[in-house]
């Protein structure tokens, strides 16, 4: 079994999960050698946590230890930086989305590595979320013919801010930290996008950015979607932190509802049961939905990285989910339709 060497760069929030991840997938021949974050208590509890060394320069980290693939976890300012110092390094990076602050800088990044050969991957998670990925294969085997009208939806008030106090004060807030998510499962089921309408709201005080948004996509098939998220949607019970889902298809439809129940329907429902993600040793209710993406998406990725193939969602491939962002703002400040840069 080939050998991957792991180092995770920022120990943060969420980076717990990526660590646990990377422990499990040992089996699968990553071995977490190296840790690295500015602050050095945090280097220092997840090095000794995770039984990895610690770091507080990703520079110094890269210079003494053997590392292959670098999974860079810090908030977006730092991303170019860090996947240009893996580069340099000949090294192979998965970047947490967003990938960058805005499109060009993005786009800066895929140019820099496509000219330098590395191997990058956008760690875009909700597509490999277990109930999105068996929604996918029902989609592939056309079980309701061609989708033609899709609402993707993720509403809650579960407060955010408290383990990402950074939240409150970013000027570009749910699309951007949320939608990405459910843009890419827009493009994921429905496939590239024409053009974009989109509202934004702010609905909280004291935060800078918008927290609601209903974003409205006209795909190149002709199908059309609505992607719903919003930060502070009084609801009970309050579903955090699922995506749902309704597709509608030529012959049926397939709806995702809470709990992750699954229900295909052509004209009578014919299958209906629980498609979600199971609860591991180190994942918590209701976070494991979102932990467990992150195990299967670097699983995606190490294999991916073995074979030396692009993932699925390469930074190429995110660009595109990227421009419906910026499509989204730009829509939204706008008032007009707005045609996504990549497509
Ligand atoms: N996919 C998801 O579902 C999901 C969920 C939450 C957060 N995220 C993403 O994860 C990323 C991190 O978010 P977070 O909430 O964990 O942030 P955080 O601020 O809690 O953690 C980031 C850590 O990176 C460290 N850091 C910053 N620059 C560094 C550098 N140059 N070298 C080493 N360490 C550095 C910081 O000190 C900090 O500890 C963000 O891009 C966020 O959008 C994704």
């Amino acid at each position: 079994m080939a050998i991957i060497k792991v180092a995770v760069i920022g120990c943060g929030f969420y980076a717990q999960n990526h660590l646990h991840a990377w422990k499990d997938l040992a089996k699968k021949g990553a071995v977490l050698v190296a840790v690295c974050d500015l602050d050095s208590e945090k280097a220092k509890a997840c090095g000794n946590k995770f039984d990895a060394a610690w770091y507080t320069d990703a520079r110094a980290m890269l210079s003494s230890e053997e590392i292959h693939l670098v999974d860079i976890v810090t908030q977006m300012d730092s991303h170019q930086s860090l996947a240009a110092l893996a580069a340099d390094y000949g090294v192979g990076a998965i970047i947490q989305k967003p990938l960058a602050p805005n499109l060009e800088v993005a786009a800066e990044i895929a140019k820099y590595a496509k000219s330098g050969g590395s191997w990058l991957a956008v760690h875009e998670n909700f597509r490999f979320g277990t109930s999105m990925m068996r929604i996918k294969e029902k989609l592939e085997a056309n079980v309701i013919g061609n989708p033609r009208w899709a609402r993707i939806s993720f509403r809650t008030n579960y407060d955010v801010y408290a383990g990402q106090p950074y939240l409150k004060t970013v000027p570009r807030l749910v699309i951007l930290d949320l939608g990405i998510h459910l843009l890419d499962l827009a493009r994921f089921f429905l496939g590239e996008v024409d053009h974009v309408h989109c509202e934004t709201q702010q609905l909280r005080d004291g935060i800078k950015g918008e927290d609601t948004a209903t974003v409205l996509l006209k795909h190149k098939t002709g199908s059309v979607s609505v992607v719903d998220v919003s930060y502070e949607s009084k609801r009970v019970p309050d579903t955090f932190p699922e995506t749902l889902l309704e597709i509608e298809g030529s012959k049926g439809s397939i709806t995702l509802s809470k709990d992750q129940m699954m229900t295909i329907n052509r004209g009578a429902v014919v299958e209906e049961r629980f498609v979600g993600s199971d609860i591991l040793p180190w994942t918590s209710i209701p976070w494991h939905v979102s932990q467990e993406a992150v195990l299967n998406a670097n699983e995606h990725f190490l294999d991916c990285f073995k074979r030396g193939a692009n993932p699925q969602t390469s930074v190429s491939d995110n660009l595109k989910t990227f421009a419906l962002v910026e499509a989204a703002y730009e829509a939204a400040t706008t008032g007009r339709v707005v045609r996504p840069k990549y497509s």
